[in-house]
């Protein structure tokens, strides 16, 4: 008999297991949803009005379906719900290790293990566990060995099924994926996940592969875009000295159909929870299989990101670093602290990269970002002299450089005639996302270096 999934739960309410459930529960309103997670102060943000996440369009989405057949719980309350489960997905964080072996590459798999127990002590009858984390290729063994030690009479099978959700359009990108990915041995059980998909995507678009291609295929997606971005960034180094504008370089580039045109905007840096975190887990992976011409490539995206991070940084110092290098007493102020458009997630985010830099040569700064919270900024930083401003208005005053670090719309129609006479004289604006008006803020008598753009008449 075919399987059907009725009873879904799913252990992690963060950015990909919040957004992705309340998809799945809106579109399929006769499947019962549970999300639980550790984190108490997260399941009660998700259960207020106020949602942990900010995404455009998650509100609505869980509005529809919170309260209706979708539920937040905590771990105590979810054993139940995991117990009486058809499925269950894990969406736990995976990050870099700290420490222990392949400390600073490998992935933590620890919470995805202590998930792994958790259903392994709950669990009842037959349950389908899915990955929904992104993990290292192979992880799926070290699942099931877990699930291996359940009482008697229960049994599993694991099915691959990675995000490839982007931050910011989550909710689009959940509704109209590219495609949806399950990996996983047995037929029935990948057909009975599919079948939850199908009520929004087309079959089409509903790919399935093995277990380990599925695993693989999540990084290595994750690895081409950041080389993409690594490699634009490469040319906006090159555009500056030549003079030649990495804007027309990457459209005239991106018109090949063959390279087409996404991922080749220039900036600050690339950053996020995953590009480095997921490159630095399939160099790990390629070094530990003795591949290290493979590792070697793929570390060279990595830092390549953190030469344009530092690469920046200086070039905001230098028009006002004193005869040392030193920035003491001079102000600068960052427009945007998350680490692109249209979320308040500030993990790995190049901002903090930037401004850690610039704290260390001794300037003071003024943040200002649209959706992250002054209590997220601050926690950021140990240091002293960073100030958080609640406008860019409030940003500006004083300021002796001006770096735009995040792409928010706002910020590209700022009035740079009227700004203008809060910085101070002679004060230079790096637009690290090349997104402002260059005109108008010329036109105030303002001087602007563009990331991989070549010095202009005025500069
Ligand atoms: P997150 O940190 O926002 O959320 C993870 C949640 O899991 C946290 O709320 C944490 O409290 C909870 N948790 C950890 N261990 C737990 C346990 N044992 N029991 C219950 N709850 C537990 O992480 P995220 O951004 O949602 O990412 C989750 C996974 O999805 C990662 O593997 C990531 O690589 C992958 N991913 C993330 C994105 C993204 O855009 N953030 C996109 C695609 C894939
Ligand atoms: C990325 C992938 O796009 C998702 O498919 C994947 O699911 C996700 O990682 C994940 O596994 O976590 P995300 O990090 O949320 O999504 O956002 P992106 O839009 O990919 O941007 C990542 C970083 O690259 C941002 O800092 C962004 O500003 C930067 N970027 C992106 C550029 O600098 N230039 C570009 O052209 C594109």
């Amino acid at each position: 008999m075919p399987l059907s999934l009725r009873k879904i739960a799913c252990i992690g309410a963060g950015y990909v297991g919040g957004p992705t459930m309340a998809v799945i529960a809106d579109r399929c309103p006769d499947i019962d949803v549970t999300v639980l997670d550790l984190n108490a102060e997260r399941i009660a943000a998700w259960n207020s009005a106020d949602l942990p996440v900010y995404e455009p369009g998650l509100a609505a989405v869980v509005s529809r379906a919170r309260g209706r057949n979708l539920r937040f719980v905590g771990q105590t309350e979810g054993a139940a719900y995991v117990a009486a489960a058809d499925a269950v997905f894990i969406s736990v964080n995976t990050p870099t290790k700290t420490e222990g072996e392949g400390a600073g590459k490998a992935s933590d798999l620890r919470y995805v293990e202590s998930c792994a127990r958790f259903i392994a002590a709950h669990a009842t009858g037959h349950t389908i566990v899915i990955e929904k984390s992104t993990m290292p290729v192979r992880a799926a063994d070290c699942v099931k060995s877990i699930l291996a030690t359940a009482r008697p009479g229960v049994t599993f099978d694991i099915l691959s099924n990675p995000e490839f959700l982007a931050e910011g359009t989550a909710i689009r990108d959940l509704e109209l994926p590219d495609r949806v990915l399950i990996g996983g041995e047995r037929p029935e059980s990948i057909a009975a996940l599919a079948e939850i998909y199908r009520r929004w995507v087309p079959a089409e678009r509903i790919l399935s592969t093995g277990l380990w291609s599925a695993e693989l295929s999540k990084l290595v997606a994750n690895a081409f875009l950041a080389q993409r971005v690594s490699s634009i960034n490469s040319i906006s180094a090159l555009c500056e000295v030549t003079g030649a504008d990495v804007e027309e370089v990457a459209a005239v580039v991106g018109a090949d159909s063959r390279i087409g045109p996404k991922f080749l905007r220039a900036s600050v840096g690339f950053g996020g929870s995953c590009f480095q975190k997921d490159l630095l887990s399939l160099i790990y992976i390629s070094e530990s299989y003795g591949l290290t011409e493979v590792a070697a490539y793929w570390q060279q995206v990595v830092d390549l990101n953190q030469w344009q991070k530092r690469r920046f940084a200086d070039l905001i110092a230098a028009p006002i670093a004193d005869g040392a290098g030193s920035l003491r007493g001079r102000r600068i102020a960052i427009l945007g602290f998350a680490f692109k458009k249209d979320t308040n997630d500030v993990r790995e985010t190049p901002a903090m990269d930037v401004c850690r830099r610039l704290l260390a040569r001794g300037a003071t700064l003024a943040v200002h970002d649209y959706r992250v919270t002054p209590e997220s900024v601050r926690s950021e930083f140990a240091a002293q002299g960073v100030e958080v401003a609640a406008t860019p208005e409030a940003a500006l005053a004083g300021a002796d450089g001006v770096a735009v670090l995040t792409e928010w719309s706002a910020y590209a129609t700022l009035d740079w005639a009227r700004l203008a006479g809060r910085l101070k004289v002679g004060a230079v604006i790096h637009d690290g996302r090349n997104i402002l008006d260059a005109g108008a803020v010329r036109r105030a008598g303002l001087i602007l270096r563009s990331i991989g753009r070549g010095a202009q008449p005025n500069a």
